[in-house]
This record gives structure tokens, C-alpha cells and sequence, in this order.
């Protein structure tokens, strides 16, 4: 009997340690979803047509002095050369065979540069760059590769008016779409 009563209650002691384990466990994980914020920081998908950009906008001169403070380190001087991906130049060479996709080379739509950037670069601080710093970055790289005039503005209307020089590389899947 007594023996029975042991096995008993040793049986309820796990069961209740191993509940508070794991509700501390639960209790510091993650943040309550309803923190509108951080909704807010996830939800913003750029369509190819412009949709879900900000208001903004940005000059090429602005965006060099960007770039040579938060993007040059990683990218080089001028979008090419550095440790990570060339971003500027290499048109031509999707058919060769050392294949660079760049900006110039690859992207459909101006608008995912701007999306991209957003919501990735610099890639040790994503989220941190405001509309008019990526607007002024976009036109930078933009003109960079002559896809459009230096003295060209990017806004949130002529962005996706962007023509990209890839982009009938690609297959419409949705072609009534964009
Ligand atoms: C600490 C290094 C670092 C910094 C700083 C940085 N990047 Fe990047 N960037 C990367 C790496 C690495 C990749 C490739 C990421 C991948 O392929 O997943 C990348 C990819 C990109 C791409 C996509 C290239 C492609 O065609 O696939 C763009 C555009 C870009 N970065 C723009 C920027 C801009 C603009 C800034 C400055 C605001 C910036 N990056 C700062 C490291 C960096």
C-alpha cells in the first residue's frame, strides 16, 4: 500500500515538474502577435506594378553618399568589386559562361530592387534604412548601370515605370497581370 502510494506520487511530482518546465518554456518564446508593429514590419511585399510602396522619394547624388557609408564595404566602391554580390554591370553575361545576375543582367522590375533593399540591406541591420534613403539608393544603382539619367528622381509613380533591360527575359506566368 504504501509502496503504491510512493509510486504515486512520484508519478504526480514529475508530471508536475515537467508542466512548469514546460510552461517557462512556452512563456519565453516569441512576442504576442497582436503587436501591430511587428505586423507592420512583415507586411511589406512590393508588387511589380508599384503596389505597397511608400511615399518617397530620392536623388542619385543622395545615394552615392549612402551607399559609400552602409553598402560599399560589402559591395565595393561602385556596386562591383567588393566580397559580396556585384550589383552593377555584367549585362550580357546570363548566357556566358561564368553567369553574374545583377541588377542590370537579371531583375524584371525595379520595384523588387526597392523591395529587396528594404527589407534585407544592409544585411546586418535589414529594416533600417527610411523610404527616401532606399529611394535614393535605387536611383543611384539605377543610374549607375544607365537604366536611367543621372539627374533622374525615383518616387513611389516613376519607380515601377522603371523599363528593366532583363525584363523580357523572363516568362509572364500571370502575362494579363503585369
Ligand atoms: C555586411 C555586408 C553587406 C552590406 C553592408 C550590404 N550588403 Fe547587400 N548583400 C550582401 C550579401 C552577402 C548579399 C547576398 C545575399 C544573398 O544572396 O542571400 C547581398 C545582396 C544584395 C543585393 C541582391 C543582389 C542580387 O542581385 O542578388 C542587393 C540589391 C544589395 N545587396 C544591396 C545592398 C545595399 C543597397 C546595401 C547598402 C544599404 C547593401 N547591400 C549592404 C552583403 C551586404
Amino acid at each position: 500500500m504504501s509502496t503504491g502510494f510512493n509510486f504515486l506520487s512520484s508519478l504526480l511530482l514529475i508530471a508536475c515538474f515537467s508542466h512548469s518546465y514546460a510552461d517557462a518554456e512556452h512563456q519565453s518564446l516569441g512576442k504576442p502577435a497582436e503587436q501591430l508593429s511587428t505586423q507592420a514590419q512583415w507586411n511589406l511585399t512590393i508588387t511589380p506594378d508599384g503596389k505597397g510602396l511608400p511615399i518617397g522619394k530620392g536623388s542619385s547624388e543622395q545615394g552615392a553618399k549612402i551607399f559609400a557609408l552602409k553598402c560599399a564595404a560589402c559591395h565595393g566602391p561602385a556596386g562591383i568589386g567588393g566580397s559580396a554580390e556585384p550589383l552593377v554591370g555584367e549585362v550580357g553575361s546570363l548566357t556566358s559562361e561564368y553567369p553574374e545576375k545583377t541588377i542590370n543582367s537579371y531583375w524584371p522590375y525595379a520595384t523588387t530592387l526597392f523591395d529587396y533593399i528594404r527589407r534585407a540591406m544592409p544585411i546586418d541591420a535589414p529594416f533600417s534604412l527610411s523610404a527616401d534613403e532606399v529611394y535614393a539608393l535605387c536611383t543611384y544603382l539605377l543610374s549607375e548601370d544607365d537604366i536611367i539619367p543621372t539627374d533622374q528622381e525615383l518616387n513611389e509613380e516613376n519607380l515601377p515605370q522603371v523599363s528593366m533591360p532583363n525584363r523580357d527575359g523572363f516568362i509572364a506566368v500571370y502575362p494579363d497581370k503585369y
